[in-house]
């Protein structure tokens, strides 16, 4: 049974394992190097600190995947927006894992007030553009060659939910 929780530094070793085969392998995140586990460590202390979660999908002590919320950028008129990250183990993709890491990170970001979600997508990246369209997010933008990896050039697309209840408004 895959079970959805919160992650713990015991977790950060398979965390990292994942994002570095994403690195390594696809264009859905735009590093070219690996990851350390120092790197990884000061992002979870990171998150701790702002109060934003990571969850991971779980099966049998193995970790499938993990979903978190990060800020957006830095000033202080952000404060209200996250931006969102979902990533599933090569060996688990396909499996409804992703559908499984959604709505915690949807759910917490409503819990802590804030007004919308981004996500930053490679435009050819259709299963996660899709899972993100099924949860309610919505294309917003669409950039042309902002990257450059494996010798070609690659679009980003950003797609956003909006939370009408977000505490900006009150
Ligand atoms: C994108 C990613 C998070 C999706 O998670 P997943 O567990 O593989 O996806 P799920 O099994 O939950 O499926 C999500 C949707 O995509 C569809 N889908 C999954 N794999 C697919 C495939 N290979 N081709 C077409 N559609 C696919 C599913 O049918 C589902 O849509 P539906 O609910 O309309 O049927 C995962 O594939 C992944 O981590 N990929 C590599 C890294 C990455 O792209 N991260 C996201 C960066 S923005």
């Amino acid at each position: 049974m895959i079970t959805v929780r919160h992650a713990t530094e015991n977790d950060l070793p398979q965390i990292l394992a994942i994002y570095n085969e994403i690195i390594e392998n696809t264009t859905a995140v735009y590093y070219y190097e690996p990851h350390t586990l120092d790197m990884r460590r000061q992002w979870f202390e990171e998150r701790k600190q702002l109060g934003l979660p990571v969850f991971v999908a779980e099966e049998a002590g193995v970790v499938l995947g993990m979903s978190t919320i990060g800020p957006f950028r830095v000033p202080t008129a952000y404060k209200y927006c996250v931006e969102n990250t979902v990533h599933v183990a090569a060996q688990a993709r396909g499996r409804g894992v992703g559908k499984l890491l959604m709505p915690p990170i949807i759910e917490a970001a409503r819990q802590l007030g804030m007004h919308t979600i981004v996500a930053g997508i490679d435009a050819e990246n259709e299963v996660s553009i899709r899972l993100h369209k099924n949860f309610g997010f919505e294309e917003v933008a669409h950039f042309k060659e902002v990257g450059f990896k494996f010798d070609r050039w690659l679009d980003l697309k950003f797609l956003q939910l909006l939370l009408p209840a977000g505490a900006g408004r009150t």
